[in-house]
């Protein structure tokens, strides 16, 4: 039987999984690496830390699998979105990756408004300038560090890096190239005119393939660290979000997945090149050859709830933290929770908000709090919701993958919030799964990304709204909404006090 490798570069961890002809996962290893957060809204990584982990999980991966080496077909990415990779002529990194969720760079989003104008901005890339993307991050090393700058001869994602240190190749794909702000994405080209006029210079712009495309073999020398075989073919790949849409099949109009990891997105699948959101949502290329997807984004959607467990429970399992959970009733008995602990994206495109909880009582015990972290996150992605909806798109049944689909009671919560059919899969891993995907069609295994998805995913089980919860969740949604312009002003007169 043939194998195939998807490597999913996450945020917390890199996952990889061995997934065979029927879709199946026979084997799969994780392996963690931190984050560096010098400063508050700083988020960083260091490149080769990804290498050093990839290269253990691959290494344990193929020690422990039972069959041929040379029956693993290929090997492609899912990776983290927009964080900035900076090499020098030797290709040797400059600095640490400034990561998706970095929101230094509020001063480079206004001077690319004011350099490209918002109309032209929007027309080109289809999306505002926000703190996580990388033109903003590229903007930032030039004004501060620009001995760095200098040096650059290439910039690249963090899979882009990962896959070139297996292979050798330098590339960049449509589907991540479409968060930097420099592709055209309608056209599927670097825009000469977004690095005129923003004074990048457009030969470190890395060489565009398609996210199914083969960009050769592994090197001998990684095919030695791994065990892997050095025939084993490498596919680009695409962003985290692209290939959790593949792994969940949204590759039809009328699809949308809601997916929590570190990040939470709620994404729905486009046809057209240009349908115009006006900015509100982000539109990028899909991993799928010439068709697209827009997307709302939570920042800290897991990252909420990990950093709860990590401040008040730090010993314990998020299964013990969650015990109980099903029975704390709908609104955490009064208690609200915004989960802007590193800032916003969608609807408040804001670096500065910060988390509230509102509405503590002396009887809440920390079930209730941890109740209310998770409503809150399932709040913050109605808003990109409504957006949907009230743009025209029917969204009455949702893929739901990532941590948030590993308990049941969220599940429900997130049926109830969204008044939407959830469906869980056999699997929520969806972007390791569209990694595996997009290997297996580059290998020739089938005809379309579609017809390896209908073949590969299995669909489990479905959560229906429950009317009564839904009634509460709308009214709680209203008040939830108020806090953030409540918060507003207050958090921008907290801001000095922060960590700096
Ligand atoms: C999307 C985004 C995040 C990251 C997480 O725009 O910034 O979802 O892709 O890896």
């Amino acid at each position: 039987m043939k194998h195939v490798i998807g490597v999913d570069l996450g945020t917390s961890a890199v996952k990889v999984v061995l997934v065979n002809q029927q879709g199946q996962i026979v084997n799969e290893v994780s392996k963690p690496y931190p984050l560096i957060q010098e400063k508050s809204g700083y988020s960083e990584q260091d490149p080769n830390e990804w290498v050093t982990q990839t290269t253990a999980a691959l290494k344990e991966l193929v020690s422990t699998f039972n069959g041929d080496v040379a029956s693993i077909d290929g090997l492609s990415f899912s990776g983290q979105m927009h964080g900035l990779v900076l090499l020098d002529n030797n290709n040797e990194v400059l600095r640490n990756a400034i990561l998706w969720n970095d929101t230094r760079t509020t001063e480079q989003c206004q001077q690319i408004y004011n350099l490209v104008g918002e109309e032209k901005l929007l027309q080109i890339t289809k999306n505002p300038a926000l703190e996580g993307f990388t033109l903003p991050k590229l903007l930032w090393v030039k004004q501060y560090e620009p001995e760095t700058f200098a040096k650059a001869s290439v910039f690249m994602l963090p899979k882009d890096y990962l896959r070139y240190k297996m292979t050798g190749q330098i590339h960049s794909e449509y589907s991540d190239a479409a968060g930097t702000l420099l592709l055209n994405v309608a056209e599927k080209s670097w825009s000469e005119e977004m690095c005129e006029l923003t004074g990048i210079p457009a030969n470190i712009c890395p060489p565009l393939v398609e996210s199914h495309g083969n960009v050769g073999t592994i090197t001998a020398q990684f095919a030695s660290e791994t065990g892997l075989a050095e025939s084993t073919k490498v596919f680009a790949g695409g962003a985290d979000n692209a290939c959790g849409a593949i792994g969940s099949g949204i590759l039809s109009k009328g699809k949308t997945l809601c997916s929590i990891g570190t990040s939470g997105v709620v994404l729905s699948y486009e046809e057209e090149k240009d349908r115009d959101f006006g900015g509100k949502v982000h539109y990028f290329n899909h991993g799928e050859e010439n068709t697209f997807y827009t997307m709302g984004v939570t920042l800290a959607a897991g990252y909420s709830l990990s950093w709860f467990k990590d401040v008040f429970a730090k010993e314990e399992a998020f299964e013990t933290l969650l015990q109980g959970l099903e029975n704390v009733p709908v609104g955490a008995n009064g208690l609200l929770f915004t989960p802007y602990v590193v800032g916003e994206r969608t609807p408040h495109a804001d670096a500065t908000i910060r988390a509230s909880f509102i509405g503590m009582d002396a009887s809440h015990e920390r079930i209730d709090f941890a109740r209310a972290v998770i409503e809150g996150i399932t709040f913050s992605l109605q808003e990109s919701i409504d957006i949907f909806r009230q743009s025209g798109k029917t969204i009455d049944t949702i893929i739901s993958i990532g941590g948030g689909a590993k308990n049941e009671t969220w599940l429900q919560i997130q049926a109830d919030v969204f008044n939407a059919k959830i469906v869980k899969l056999q699997s929520e891993q969806g972007p390791a799964i569209g990694a595996a995907i997009l290997a297996a069609y580059g290998s020739g295994w089938a005809s379309s990304l579609q017809e390896c998805a209908d073949a590969f995913l299995i669909e489990d089980i479905v959560y229906e709204p429950i009317p009564e919860n839904v009634e509460k969740y709308a009214t709680l949604f209203n008040l939830y909404k108020q806090v953030y312009s409540q918060t507003k002003e207050l958090n921008e007169g907290l801001k000095s006090f922060r960590k700096n």
